[in-house]
């Protein structure tokens, strides 16, 4: 299949800016054209999405720049949708985290049961009530699972986008405790570092699979690239210590493929910024190369 790139330059779900560059330096600086080119996949560069430079303040009680959000989300919903309608697969590249928000309501009119898989160090299901911060990328999860702003929960007029038990959360270690209450309440799979060093990402990642093909009708992967140790990814805003490893992050993806379950992909929260020599835009490149195909052997 397909495959068309949309790529979101912006930064303002988050606190630390950067995020924004993270589509150009995944393109450009690091070649992710080449390595699509080597894998013999056809592709082509949708337009970008446009972040405005200017919008007169929304008014909320905890939610920086939602403005800026909602315009950048609701583009991103019609333009993956076009993608999906066209029967191409939308592989998104962020930008913060904040963007979910319209990828997940592009897709949610295309699959009625839609799986995500969230690879995150992070769980993102914050409120305004509950975030530390006010960051929308802290909320996007939860967004899509109907919970939190209005004016974004309601995108496409579709509520919720998706479903508690279609979700599975992948590599989490920094769990705001509301958040670690409603994975709780509302049972939702959630694979810790914990999980993972005790079972093994490939016993986890089956798991997963398994579930999903059993339930859902498309799966759409939101790689947060803090989900890796920072000493693989270093260029991202909200690192936390004890993360995957550059192999299990791979596997994990390279399973993916070989289930041939996943219809659409965002990788989000490369900042160039805060890089070393470009390593995690470099590492985003070779992790959408597993999830897309490519093998060792
Ligand atoms: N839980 C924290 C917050 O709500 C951090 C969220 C980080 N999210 C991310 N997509 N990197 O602010
Ligand atoms: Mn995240
Ligand atoms: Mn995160
Ligand atoms: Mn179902």
């Amino acid at each position: 299949r397909s495959v068309a790139i949309v790529s979101v330059p912006f930064g303002k779900g988050a606190a630390t800016s950067g995020a924004e560059l993270g589509p150009r330096h995944i393109l450009q600086a690091s070649g992710l054209t080449r390595k699509l080119n080597e894998l013999k996949i056809t592709y082509r560069l949708a337009q970008d999405i446009h972040v405005p430079q200017y919008l007169p303040p929304i008014p909320t009680v905890n939610a920086k720049y939602l403005a800026e959000v909602h315009a950048v989300t609701r583009q991103l919903g019609d333009r993956v949708s076009e993608v999906v309608a066209a029967g191409e697969f939308p592989l998104v590249l962020g930008g913060d985290h904040s963007i979910s928000i319209g990828t997940i309501a592009g897709l949610a009119e295309h699959y009625a049961n839609l799986g995500v898989i969230w690879f995150d160090a992070h769980s993102d299901l914050n409120t305004e009530d509950t975030s530390p911060s006010g960051n929308i990328h802290g909320m996007s999860l939860g967004v899509s699972l109907g919970r939190g702003i209005p004016l974004l929960t309601k995108l496409r007029g579709i509520h919720p986008k998706i479903k508690p038990e279609h979700v599975a959360i992948v590599g989490a270690r920094s769990l705001d405790p509301e958040e670690k209450a409603y994975i709780r309440t509302l049972g939702i799979a959630c694979y810790t570092m914990h999980d993972i060093d005790r079972q093994g990402i490939a016993r986890v990642m089956d798991k997963v699979i398994q579930h999903l093909r059993q339930t859902t009708d498309g799966v759409h992967v939101s790689f947060d690239i803090d989900c890796v140790d920072p000493r693989e990814a270093p260029g991202t805003g909200t690192k936390v210590i004890g993360g995957l490893s550059y192999r299990e992050a791979h596997l994990a993806l390279e399973l993916l493929y070989q289930s041939d379950l996943v219809t659409s992909a965002e990788f989000v929260e490369v900042n160039p910024n805060l890089d070393r020599n470009n390593q995690t835009a470099k590492l985003a490149v070779e992790l959408i190369g597993s999830l897309l195909g490519e093998q060792i052997l």
